[in-house]
């Protein structure tokens, strides 16, 4: 068994699974059920043991102790999503989730807008000031699809979704949509050609 939140549950799965099986509210912007884990978001940092750890990639241990709402956790959560907001502006439910927090964007300024758009695809459209590089679109075209059109470039501010650097209508997209169901940030959208 596993304690989250002073409730007791079967210790099953990732710590992400024994929390959400517990009523836990933990947020999650890189999950995906029908995905690998990612790890990529940070955003279902919670504390186990006294310890802050990604509840999506850690297996819920026997024994342990699992605290979602706490004090700590939630001061982290605000900060996660200042340094998001910093680098993006997210919108669809991470976008809400995370002005929920209390997050303004105003404690560590504003990055340079990437101001990276791409609407050369018939259906769909790409806006990089909304990514928040959670991979969900990257892991959907591969794991679901088959087709392996994202990657990530660059590194740390720097690093963004691309796609060889031509237009994504010359891509090898197959306008399955599973980016565009999948994207929890309005960064990928479906519409007509601009
Ligand atoms: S949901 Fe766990 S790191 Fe993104």
């Amino acid at each position: 068994m596993i304690w989250i939140d002073g409730r007791e549950v079967a210790a099953e799965g990732s710590l992400l699974d024994a929390c959400r099986a517990a009523g836990a509210d933990v947020p999650a912007f890189c999950e995906e059920p029908r995905l690998s884990a990612g790890g990529h978001c940070r955003a279902c940092m919670v504390e186990m043991d006294g310890r802050m750890v990604a509840a999506c990639t850690t297996p819920a241990a026997e024994g342990a102790v699992i605290h979602t709402q706490s004090e700590r956790v939630q001061a982290y959560r605000r900060d996660l999503g200042e340094l998001m907001l910093r680098e993006a502006s997210p919108q669809g439910w991470v976008g809400e989730r995370i002005r929920a927090w209390g997050a303004t964007g105003g404690r560590y300024g504003v990055a340079v807008p990437l101001g990276r758009q791409d609407h050369s695809h018939a259906t769909i459209h790409f806006d990089a000031d909304h990514c928040i590089r959670c991979r969900r679109c990257l892991r959907a075209c591969e794991e679901i699809e088959g087709a392996f059109v994202f990657a990530i470039e660059g590194r740390g501010e720097a690093s963004h979704l691309a796609w060889g650097g031509i237009p994504f209508s010359e891509t090898d997209c197959v306008t399955c949509g599973a980016c565009v169901e999948l994207c929890p940030a309005g960064a990928l959208v479906a519409g007509e050609a601009k």
